[in-house]
């Protein structure tokens, strides 16, 4: 039997997975680290703590799952993408904390570049917005305020990198700087277009080019880990991007396939295939995880306050006490009484780009109770992905293709069965959930099995793909496309500050 290795890490845990070569889960091991808030709007992790807990985890996976080192046929890497990590070639030390993707400490930087009228430029080599969200403006941050960083920086002593080359800089022990398309294009230094750093983006950042990984396809053997971590050597053979590798990981290699992560928040991805495409939508464009040196494209949305509105229910109204009876109680009231909940903590991301929004919950009455509310929060999680899948469709259509005829899901929320059906009445379209909703992870595992002739091709990786439940649209268009309506006014009746 073959078995690969991921590594997810993640922004609040580090998590390895054994699957064997059917996409079958063997063991699994996890671990929080440390979250660091220096100031407000500021999230920072020590990165040697995120190396540490992902080893640990894939030495305990191992062993939970009763293999060595040598049974195990390559590994794959996935992770939270953007988080900014800057280190010492010689010392192998980070020379400040990682700079977390949440982080907004960058917005000034960015900021002065919209001013300067650079928006639409850009938007056409990267595929992105300028904000402080992706990696460019951190790593500007990085060599503008700590001590000495530019002057090392520019003799090519220090090493830039997301978490996914970190973590192969450590694995091989410094013999590896690299890092694959789909996180490279999340930095606002690379062209998506032609694969390769811009040398334009990184002068109008300051970015010396010494600093910069090699970029590789998703699918590439980068090299080997040492044998002390693990112990045997294994093949690096597969790396991505954690949002890019769920969409490998649910086999939506065709433009026009679109998969949706429940998490704290909610990432939607659909492939459009070889060509580049813009939203008119307020959507992203962004590199899929590549099998090979071809070029391949996804459209991205996210939702910054996804299953998180559960965990607000929890801890901030005190409505349960443990997040899994949030399905009992919206489930003991047959609608939301007219409820709508817009949870715009954060401000609102695509299709709204509403920054200064905040939540709000309207349409309460008397006979409102705390079941409605949570129905409504639920509810909103849902709305708000559906606002997402039209923007994609929109977009769809504009550039001549069908508009998503289904919708995958993966992520700790899409256990919810009350969630999931009220999806696919809204959308219209099938909502599937897949046997295996570990999909980040095992995007990675089918990188890593790719390149090194586990698998033969996309379509062994799609025969392994299977839905273990579909969840049929059952509302009609009318009454749907009426519940998409009072959202978007309760949308317009949230409050900015
Ligand atoms: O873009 C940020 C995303 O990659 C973070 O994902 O799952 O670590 O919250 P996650």
């Amino acid at each position: 039997m073959t078995y690969l290795l991921a590594l997810d890490q993640g922004t609040s845990s580090s998590r390895s997975i054994v699957f064997d070569a059917t996409g079958r889960i063997l063991a699994m091991a996890q671990r929080e680290f440390r979250q660091i808030f220096p100031q407000p709007g500021w999230v920072e992790h020590d990165a040697d703590e995120i190396w540490d807990s992902q080893l640990a985890t894939a030495r305990e996976a191992l062993a939970k799952a009763g293999l060595q080192a040598q049974q195990i046929k390559a590994l794959g890497i996935t992770n939270q993408r953007e988080t900014t990590v800057l280190w010492n070639r010689k010392t192998g030390q980070p020379v400040h904390h990682a700079i977390v993707w949440q982080d907004r400490r960058a917005e000034p930087i960015c900021a002065e570049l919209r001013a300067q009228g650079l928006s639409g430029l850009v938007r056409e080599k990267t595929g992105l917005v300028i904000d402080a969200y992706f990696s460019g403006s951190k790593l500007k941050w990085l060599l503008d305020h700590v001590p000495g960083a530019r002057a090392q920086a520019e003799r090519g002593e220090l090493a830039f990198g997301t978490v996914d080359s970190w973590l192969m800089w450590r694995l091989s022990e410094g013999r590896i700087h690299a890092t694959d398309v789909s996180n490279a294009s999340r930095t606002l230094l690379f062209n998506v277009r032609s694969n390769a750093w811009d040398e334009e983006l990184l002068a109008l950042l300051q970015i010396p080019r010494a600093l910069l990984p090699e970029v590789h396809p998703s699918a590439h053997v980068y090299g080997q880990a040492a044998a002390r971590h693990l112990g045997a050597e294994i093949a690096i053979g597969g790396v991505a991007g954690d949002q890019q590798s769920a969409l490998f990981g649910q086999a939506c290699f065709k433009a026009g396939m679109a998969k949706n992560t429940y998490g704290t928040g909610c990432f939607m991805l659909m492939h459009t295939g070889e060509q580049f495409q813009s939203s008119a939508n307020g959507l992203i464009s962004t590199s899929a995880a590549q099998a090979s040196a071809r070029p391949e494209f996804a459209l991205e949305g996210s939702v910054f306050i996804g299953g998180a509105v559960v965990q607000w229910l929890r801890d901030g109204l005190h409505a349960f006490s443990n997040s899994q009876e949030v399905q009992g109680l919206a489930e003991s009231v047959p609608d939301a009484g007219g409820v709508m909940f817009v949870p715009a903590f954060t401000g609102l991301g695509a299709p709204y780009w509403q920054p200064q929004a905040r939540g709000a919950i309207v349409g309460l009455t008397r006979g409102s109770t705390m079941a409605h509310i949570a129905r409504a929060a639920l509810e909103s999680i849902a709305f708000q992905s559906a606002a997402l899948l039209q923007a994609m469709s929109s977009d769809a259509v504009a550039a001549g293709a069908a508009p998503v005829t289904e919708l995958r899901v993966d992520g700790g929320a899409c256990v919810n069965n009350l969630l999931m059906q009220f999806q696919a009445d809204l959308l219209g379209i099938p909502v599937l959930r897949p046997r295996v909703i570990e999909t980040t992870a095992l995007g990675a595992a089918y990188l890593a099995g790719l390149s090194t002739g586990v698998f033969k091709n996309l379509g062994d990786l799609e025969q392994h793909w299977r839905a273990e439940r579909v969840f049929h649209p059952t509302l009609s268009r009318e009454r749907a496309q009426g519940l998409m309506a009072d959202w978007e006014r309760a949308v317009r009746q949230t409050v900015t500050v």
